[in-house]
């Protein structure tokens, strides 16, 4: 047998025909996985797969419409300790400053929420002085570096202690350099903390370093396996319901859905 054992007594996340929709529209139907302790994952899917909302049913904040979801052993609820969250960056919303950001993941996230007790806030400005981020603290999250970004992402994991960390596309809009970066951070701080990571990107090459396998999601359907099970035509074609085509070039891999050619096609 290959890959990571599924009998551990205490998965981290386990979907046991997890249905998750947002009022009639199913994002996500009937799905099974387990994640174990001290894999990354890389959760991968087109826009609107269902990515960012697989995350906030770990979080507790949409509860599955059927069947159900463990995190950490029990069912998925907010406020939980040892989960820790990094929310996308939505383009316009510039808001979230480099210390939110730290401490959305402190104490099991909601993110924004003021529910910082004088402890809590001590943590989080030490894990963000231990880091070297403490200047830019305030500072809208999407507005800093990519260098600066590692910093608290740092910062986050080391204030939430986390056993699950929970990253939705924190390589978007990083520099090929500054990904490689975050990317080798990723390992840095399993290694240090041996969490479990589930971190979300619309690329899979940059993840491909350190990724020890991959949640593909599309049409509603999950496939989670090793990369070289999953990214494959015949598997992705399956989930997409369409032909997919997977180029693999410069240790680079590329996706490419049924409609990606026919625009090939016609630009030239
Ligand atoms: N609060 C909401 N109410 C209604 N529909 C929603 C809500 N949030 C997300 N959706 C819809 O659910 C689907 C999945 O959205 P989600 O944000 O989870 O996708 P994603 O994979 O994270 O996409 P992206 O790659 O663009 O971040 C989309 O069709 C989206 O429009
Ligand atoms: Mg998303």
């Amino acid at each position: 047998m290959t890959g990571p054992r599924m009998t551990d007594p205490l998965p981290i996340v386990r979907a046991d025909n997890a249905t998750l929709a947002h009022g009639s529209r199913v994002v996500l139907a009937e799905a099974s996985f387990t994640l174990v302790p001290g894999e990354i994952v890389g959760l991968l899917g087109p826009n609107g797969a269902g990515k960012s909302t697989l995350f906030r049913a770990l979080l507790g904040l949409i509860a599955p419409r059927a069947g159900s979801i463990t995190t950490l052993g029990r069912p998925a609820r907010t406020g939980r300790p040892g989960i820790s969250y990094l929310p996308q960056q939505e383009p316009n919303g510039q808001f979230l400053s480099a210390w939110d950001v730290v401490a959305a993941a402190h104490a099991g996230n909601r993110p924004g929420l003021p529910w910082r007790n004088r402890a809590a806030r001590a943590a989080i400005d030490a894990a963000l002085a231990e880091t070297g981020a403490a200047g830019f603290a305030q500072r809208p999250f999407a507005s800093l570096s990519g260098g600066e970004r590692q910093r608290v992402l740092l910062a986050q994991a080391l204030a939430g202690q986390p056993r699950l960390l929970l990253l939705d596309e924190p390589l978007t809009s990083l520099d090929p350099a500054a990904q490689a970066e975050t990317v080798g951070l990723l390992s840095a701080i399993r290694a240090r903390l041996g969490c479990t990571i589930l971190v979300s990107s619309h690329e899979i090459s940059p993840l491909l370093p350190v990724m020890d396998r991959v949640l593909y999601l599309a049409r509603g359907q999950a496939a989670l396996g090793p990369v070289d099970r999953v990214i494959t035509g015949p598997v992705l074609s399956g989930l997409y319901g369409a032909p997919v085509e997977v180029l693999r070039a410069g240790g680079r891999i590329f996706v490419l859905p049924g409609e990606a050619p026919a625009a090939l096609h016609q630009a030239v």
